[in-house]
């Protein structure tokens, strides 16, 4: 048998992060589980594959700052070395209507969505090139698409740049055995959502998707862990959607 694969999940203990997690669990495979505040998610989800023979390291970080994030990447480089395969599925969303937006909102959205997950990037990049290759996924959001809602425009920009820095870092690595991807996700009935909305708001939000229904969180982890696999081999600098025809 081969040596193992490290895979870190940034994220793990949201509803998108955690369906991945059950996806890639495997017992080739060590998956690192990163979660902000909720510890008791992740550590079931450290659980719940350790039974399926599958090895999880707990990796709490808020990631809320640019030294946190690296921080973050170092302790990571520490405990696995080598980063094979990298999910980055982290994030929550701000509502603000967009005349409310201040400054802080702004930061905190593109820190969250667009620098913090290109900074972690960044700083393992390192360890996947001294292995002569890795993968990458981001989790972009549909929202660019039509520039979000009135309460998240700041959010679809933050994915849009998002998704051009991704473009841009796919072309730099690809000659160097990197493949960096992204998913592009629908409406998925998740936490991040029921923040935000009432019922009424979701209703209304799900009457517009072709499929007419949300996403499930596994139906955007199994593209994401598609984009992680050998028979994603010639996809590069790609954007996959995975909305229900949105
Ligand atoms: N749900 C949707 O409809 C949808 C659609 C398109 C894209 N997405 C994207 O999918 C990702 C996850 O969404 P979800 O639906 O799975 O939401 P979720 O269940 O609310 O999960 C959010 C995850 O992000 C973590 N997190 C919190 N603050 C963070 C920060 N500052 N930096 C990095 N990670 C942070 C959370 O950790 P703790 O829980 O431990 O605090 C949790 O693991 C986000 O990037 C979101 O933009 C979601």
């Amino acid at each position: 048998m081969g040596q193992k694969q490290n895979i870190l999940v940034v994220g793990a203990s949201g509803a998108i992060g955690s369906a991945l997690v059950r996806q890639l669990a495997d017992t080739d495979v060590c998956i690192g589980l990163h979660y902000c505040h909720n510890h008791e998610k992740a550590e079931l989800l450290k659980k719940e594959i350790a039974s399926a023979g599958c090895e999880g390291v707990l990796l709490p970080s808020p990631l809320d700052s640019w030294p946190a994030c690296v921080d973050f990447a170092e302790v990571v480089t520490q405990k696995f070395g080598t980063v094979h395969a990298l999910a980055l599925c982290g994030g929550k969303l701000d509502w603000v209507s967009w005349p409310q937006l201040n400054e802080s909102n702004w930061q905190d959205i593109l820190f969250q969505h667009c620098v913090a997950p290109f900074t972690i990037v960044q700083k393992l990049v390192p360890s996947m090139l001294a292995a002569h290759g890795g993968k990458v996924v981001y989790l972009s959001s549909i929202s660019p698409k039509y520039g979000g809602s009135v309460n998240t425009l700041h959010y679809a920009a933050a994915k849009a740049a998002l998704e051009t820095a991704m473009y841009g870092l796919s072309r730099q690595l690809c000659k160097d055995g990197i493949r960096i991807n992204g998913v592009r996700a629908g409406f998925v009935d998740s936490p991040l959502q029921r923040e935000g909305r009432s019922d009424e708001d979701i209703s209304e939000r799900v009457a517009k998707i072709p499929l007419g229904r949300p996403g499930k969180p596994e139906e955007i982890a199994s593209a994401m862990a598609y984009l992680l696999t050998d028979q994603a081999s010639f996809i590069q600098g790609e954007i996959i959607t995975v909305a229900g025809g949105d």
